[in-house]
């Protein structure tokens, strides 16, 4: 089979964001577009002769296409095998599994995450290193590099290989083993959690689970984890078959875009427990009955309980959360006496803790949550925790978090977006917050006072290097905070982010709605930031 070098010139916008190259379908459709950012991925790296790549993706319109061209190229680049979900299917925690359990030296994860698919929606292509996380900064940097010198990349004339079926098959010398999607993630899992005690929770007929797969790829994961292998009623998952359009839903699990599953969670005759993941499985939405638990929270109650679960009994030897997400998990920890680093939004940014054994849980506001199991997050292995912290305690989910708020004092918290702002009017808004900075501290804002106004930056302890420009925050006396960030995942303007945190150790005051409870910071976020008149909208579009 003939190799093909192809000439080509840059793209101008192949820099990756918060998580991978994420764009429209139509751009990545360009010729020439997707091959030449996974030439530069190639490219950038060294020693990839005869090794592994992983690839995988979450199922949306253009992952099979796209798969095709990636074999090719990594055929005619010299890789000595690429292992391939099935039907082109692997979770981005279980790309990060399969990663580890075979020691490639990389791995592609087709996705866009949470934002919606189709041929009008959205992409994206992922690059994670050997430890199997999203490759860092430097990598990430490096390969954006190549892409704006690109002026060639290398492709296998060859027809395309069938990925329906099991097994090995040879591409011009390179294998491709189609593997099980589900395989090495389950017996992970098993690895961790006691299988058996939730099992007798979910198949004893008085305990009611329902997980929304929101037509993504946990759909497969749920089905042979929950129904399949833990005992739960068929219909426990519901929209579980992946398709590319998500259909035409937002398979981002909130409050906002999981409406059904929240629907039964806060109708009459509830289930007991209620989750969701994303498009690409690494993110989790916890639910009991009439309850939320905020993803901050969440992260704060597992690490409070995390010696009930076998695969954390020993010990935790620290925690991580992104610098936006509550302090409620800095509690937890300082109560245990391990170390809680706070780290810039973004999951990258746990890889280096994890793999210096530094930390063992991680958590971020944006519903992920994970651990030293992977280097991703991980939506299903955040709903086992829970259910295997359920079936110990034997509580309803909202006790289970009452009782630690008890113990703790209350993080309310909320994050508000503004979807789709003019680009140059966002920028306008962090900047002229940036220069407000030294004003800001000290200043009274009733009942707050300022106590320290900075624009956050990351000195990662492990490598020394320094991330810069993260986030401008606003801290008060009592602990309150308000963080101002731009979204680095979006494809189409620029999203604000306003993420409001509020410390309330009185137990009397624990039962307020969230919004109300952060009405005085929401007021000093708009007389500050002058949202409205400088974004030109009058609320946000999405309130978590
Ligand atoms: C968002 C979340 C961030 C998460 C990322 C990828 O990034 O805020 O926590 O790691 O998606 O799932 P953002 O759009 O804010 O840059
Ligand atoms: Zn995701």
């Amino acid at each position: 089979m003939p190799i093909l070098t192809v000439t080509t010139i840059p793209f101008a916008d192949q820099k990756p964001g918060t998580s991978g190259l994420r764009k429209k379908v139509s751009t990545f459709q360009q010729p020439h577009y997707l091959e030449n950012f996974i030439q530069s991925i190639f490219d950038s790296l060294t020693g990839y002769q005869g090794q592994t790549l992983v690839v995988g993706g979450d199922g949306r319109y253009y992952n099979q296409q796209a798969i095709q061209i990636i074999l090719k190229m990594a055929a005619a680049n010299g890789f000595g095998r690429v292992l391939v979900g099935q039907q082109g299917i692997l979770s981005t925690p279980a790309v990060s599994c399969v990663i580890r359990k075979n020691q490639a030296i990389g791995g592609i994860i087709l996705s866009a995450s949470h934002n919606p698919g189709g041929p009008q929606a959205d992409f994206g292509v992922k690059y994670n290193t050997g430890n199997g996380g999203p490759a860092p900064e430097p990598v990430t940097e490096a390969i954006f590099a190549r892409s704006q010198k690109i002026r060639q990349y290398r492709i296998l004339n060859a027809g395309d290989v069938r990925l329906d079926r099991l097994g090995t098959t040879q591409l011009a010398g390179m294998e491709v083993e189609v593997i099980d999607p589900v395989a090495d993630y389950l017996a992970l899992m098993e690895s961790l959690f006691d299988f058996d005690r939730i099992h007798q929770l979910l198949a004893g007929g008085y305990f009611r689970l329902k997980v929304d797969a929101m037509h993504a790829v946990t759909g497969p994961y749920a089905q042979t984890i929950f129904e399949h292998t833990l005992g739960a009623p068929a219909g426990t998952v519901i929209r579980g078959i992946p398709l590319e359009d998500f259909g035409g839903g937002h398979p981002d699990p909130n409050l906002v875009y999981a409406r059904e599953l929240v629907g039964h969670l806060f109708g009459d005759d509830a289930p007991d427990f209620g989750a969701a993941s994303d498009g690409d499985g690494d993110r989790n939405l916890i639910l009991g009955p009439h309850f939320f638990v905020t993803p901050s929270d969440s992260l704060a109650v597992l690490t409070a309980n995390a010696h009930l679960v076998p695969g954390y009994k020993s010990g935790l030897v620290g925690v991580a959360r992104s610098m936006p997400t509550s302090q409620a998990v800095d509690r937890v920890a300082a109560r245990l006496g391990i170390a809680c680093y706070e780290t810039p939004t973004g999951w990258k940014f746990f890889g280096n803790l994890l793999d210096a054994g530094k930390a063992t849980l991680c958590g971020e506001e944006s519903f992920g949550t994970g651990s030293n199991h992977l280097r991703e997050k991980d939506g299903l292995w955040a709903v086992l925790f829970w259910l295997n912290l359920l079936a110990v305690r034997q509580q309803p989910v909202s006790q289970i978090v009452k009782e630690h708020w008890q113990r703790y004092g209350r993080h309310y918290y909320s994050r508000h977006d503004y979807e789709g702002v003019d680009s140059d009017r966002a920028n306008a808004l962090i900047q002229r917050l940036r220069e407000q900075i030294p004003s800001l501290r000290g200043k009274h804002f009733h009942p707050y006072q300022v106590e320290y106004s900075d624009d956050f930056s990351y000195s990662d302890p492990v490598d020394g290097s320094v991330s810069q420009n993260q986030g401008i925050r606003l801290g008060f006396t009592d602990g309150s905070r308000i963080v101002f960030r731009l979204s680095g995942t979006g494809t189409q303007g620029a999203t604000l982010r306003v993420y409001l945190e509020r410390y309330e150790p009185n137990i009397a005051r624990h039962n307020l709605d969230s919004q109300k409870a952060l009405a005085d910071l929401i007021a000093i976020a708009e007389e500050v930031a002058q949202i409205r008149s400088l974004t030109q909208r009058n609320q946000p579009t999405v309130i978590i």
